[in-house]
């Protein structure tokens, strides 16, 4: 961190002592306040709940101008590796820095097609869920499962070894997803098969059954792949913080990547592709196009609590990137399939044009995010609703596990541990049950 000449001083109506706070500078946006000796000098914390202004680390992976709507992998615009690169390439990229050359991108793809396959014991793990559980409660399931198959062989201070769990993770989430899809469908387990891309082996893991021949549509492995690379990382989101925090007990990797899951579970999160389709449906099972100005009465009317899924970001204030991708794959895949006349796309191309000239959302700055286009491209590929942030996640564990790895080789790095603002009962004397 690069410290700025700039000083903060920090004053107090009461007369106590004003206290001089440095400021560092990172390679751009904005500069933080290091507050680390706030406490100790003053009894006093910082509140910030949401963390709306608090940096929770120093990072060197990914960056976001909300404002401009730029995403940048290790310096790398989205755009261009969303043109130029696969998503192992992309892998390779978050974990170490640099883009591969040719001879380093072989090696890490041949690592990582060795470890795709799973303990056969996590069969029988996944037949103790209901067919119908939620494929994200199963997912949470099975990832933490996984620590238990690599405990004693994961010490976590051991660079080598989180390598290791990192390429374990990158190989083995394809499998875990599709095997849960399998399981909820009762069709059998497809293993996967090392001489096709890590998109085309998901593919034919997910649709492939033992009596025919699976061809992958290269189109459609195109499309997944670019859906893998725009969701790979998102610098300090919600479940990276958790997968942070979770894993700055010295836990074990794969079981703080399934905390991840959990949170990204959620429909703030990871949960708005799946909730986006859900709403697109609705909205055509009212009526369709002739129920968008209604729905979007709904969605303008605070006491209603709907929201349009699919929009508006806590950094992005602007278009967020990865939709515009999003929506080039989406016209790809649907022109592909023959499903240009998508009711469903032409909805979604309708909300999102009101809501782009409607003053509700350009005061709020609400534009569409990543979601919203991504779960009509999955569902044209086939792949079930609720299985939508199983395969977020399966994208987002290499951003995961790259910023595990990141805090626990950061020498700064302590247990986190938030504080608070207390406003419950004083200390208080317990009266006998009698009386009470
Ligand atoms: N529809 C309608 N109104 C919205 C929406 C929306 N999708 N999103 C935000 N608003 C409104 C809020 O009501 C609020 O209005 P107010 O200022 O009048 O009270 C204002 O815009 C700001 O919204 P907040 O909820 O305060 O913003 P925050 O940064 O906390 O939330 C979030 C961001 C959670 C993404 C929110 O925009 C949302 O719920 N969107 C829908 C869900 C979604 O698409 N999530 C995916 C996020 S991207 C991802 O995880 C890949």
């Amino acid at each position: 961190m690069t410290p700025s000449d700039v000083k903060a001083t920090l004053s107090f109506s009461d007369g106590s002592p004003s206290m001089e706070l440095p400021i560092y500078k990172g390679t751009v946006g904005p500069d933080v306040i290091d507050i680390r000796k706030l406490y100790g000098q003053t009894g006093k914390f910082t509140y910030d709940p949401g963390f709306l202004s608090t940096a929770s680390c120093n990072s060197t992976i990914t960056y976001i101008d909300g404002d401009k709507g730029e995403l940048l992998y290790r310096g790398y615009p989205i755009e261009q590796l969303a043109t130029n690169c696969d998503f192992l390439e992309t892998c390779y990229l978050l974990l170490n820095g640099e883009l591969p050359n040719q001879s380093q991108k072989d090696e890490f793809v041949g690592r990582v097609t060795n470890h795709t396959m799973v303990n056969e014991q996590m069969q029988f793990f996944l037949r103790g869920f209901r067919r119908d559980a939620h494929p994200m409660a199963v997912l949470t399931g099975l990832v933490g499962a996984l620590s238990a198959f690599y405990h004693d062989s994961t010490d976590i201070n051991n660079p080598e070894h989180r390598k290791i769990a990192a390429i374990r993770l990158i190989a083995k989430m394809p499998t875990l997803v599709a095997m849960a899809y399998k399981y909820s469908i009762g069709q059998p387990f497809v293993y996967p098969k090392n001489d096709l891309s890590y998109s085309g082996n998901f593919l034919r893991m997910m649709f492939a059954t033992p009596c025919e021949e699976y061809k992958v549509n290269p189109v459609l492995e195109r499309a997944l792949d670019r859906i893998f690379i725009l969701h790979a990382d998102h610098e300090q989101n919600a479940s990276t913080s958790t997968v942070r925090l979770c894993g700055s007990s010295g836990t074990n990797p794969f079981a703080a990547i399934a905390a991840g899951v959990a949170c990204l579970w959620g429909p703030a999160h990871g949960g708005a592709n799946e909730a986006c389709l859900n709403m697109l449906e609705e909205i055509q099972a009212m009526g369709g196009m002739s129920k968008v100005g209604e729905f979007m009465e709904k969605v303008k009317d605070k006491n209603s609590g709907v929201r349009l899924m699919g929009f508006g970001h806590r950094v992005y204030k602007n278009y967020d990137p990865r939709a515009k991708l999003m929506q080039e794959t989406c016209n790809e895949v649907l022109a592909e399939l023959g499903l240009e006349n998508d009711p469903l796309f032409a909805l979604a191309k309708k909300l999102e044009q009101i809501a782009l000239e409607d003053d509700y959302f350009v005061q709020r700055k609400l534009y569409p995010n990543v979601d919203f286009y991504s779960g009509i491209v999955q569902r044209a590929i086939g792949i079930p609703v609720p299985l939508f942030t199983a395969i977020f996640a399966l994208a987002r564990t290499v951003g995961w596990i790259a910023q595990l790895d990141e805090m626990i080789g950061d020498p700064e790095y302590k247990i986190g541990r938030p504080r608070q603002l207390f406003v419950g009962a004083a200390k208080r004397d317990v009266a006998p049950i009698a009386s009470r």
